[in-house]
């Protein structure tokens, strides 16, 4: 199983301007539509979790949805969209509660989503991998991707490249010196 973070950010780190805009994460000509990855990584995945942040702005934007069941972390959101009923669940319990909860239903590879909730995965060391497709722009401030720690977690760089001649997307997975099979009990 593995919990996967799939984002792109500023130069320095930021997954949203202080508007919560993403126009910078366009600045990149993209003129045949590549989709840096996307589609192949929702494949690798069960399931989508999301804060509720991030929830709200996929909501406005013009997209299909999301092909696999989408979890919405939130202690203050009651209720789902009628047309996401069935497709979007809103979830309020301690992140290792939620996982093995879908894990028994059979999900075991999930999309982590939302600069607030991958922090608190991060925080339990509950990321394995990790996907960052860096835009050459720096923008100051905004929602950061990155947040306090309680100790330093080791990534090992699995692979690099450059894509569009302009963004670096690099992807990690964490280095568990113990096990190399994560147990969040
Ligand atoms: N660049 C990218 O690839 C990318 C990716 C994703 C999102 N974004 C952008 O990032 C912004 C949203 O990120 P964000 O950091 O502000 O917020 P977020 O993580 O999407 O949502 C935060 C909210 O999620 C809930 N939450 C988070 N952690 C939780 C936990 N451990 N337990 C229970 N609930 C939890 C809380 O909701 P309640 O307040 O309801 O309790 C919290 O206020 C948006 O602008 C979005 O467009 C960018």
């Amino acid at each position: 199983m593995a919990n996967k973070v799939f984002v792109g950010t500023s130069l320095d780190g930021y997954i949203a301007d202080r508007d919560n805009g993403l126009d910078f994460l366009e600045s990149v000509p993209n003129p045949d539509g590549h989709d840096l990855g996307f589609v192949s990584f929702m494949k690798s995945v069960d399931a989508v979790l999301m804060g509720r942040k991030t929830f709200e702005a996929v909501l406005s934007f013009d997209m299909p949805w999301y092909a696999k069941p989408v979890f919405v972390f939130s202690s203050t959101l009651k209720e789902v969209p009628a047309q996401l009923q069935g497709k979007v669940e809103i979830v309020s319990a301690p992140l290792k509660e939620v996982i093995k909860v879908l894990t028994v239903q059979g999900m075991k590879d999930f999309y982590i989503d939302g600069g607030q909730l991958i922090q608190s995965f991060l925080a339990e060391d509950m990321i394995d991998e990790l996907i960052v497709t860096q835009v050459p722009v720096l923008i100051g401030d905004g929602t950061p991707l990155y947040g306090l720690l309680p100790r330093h977690l080791e990534f090992e760089l699995v692979k690099s490249e450059v894509l569009l001649q302009a963004l670096v997307q690099s992807h990690y997975r964490r280095l568990r010196k113990e096990s190399k099979e994560p147990v969040y009990e």
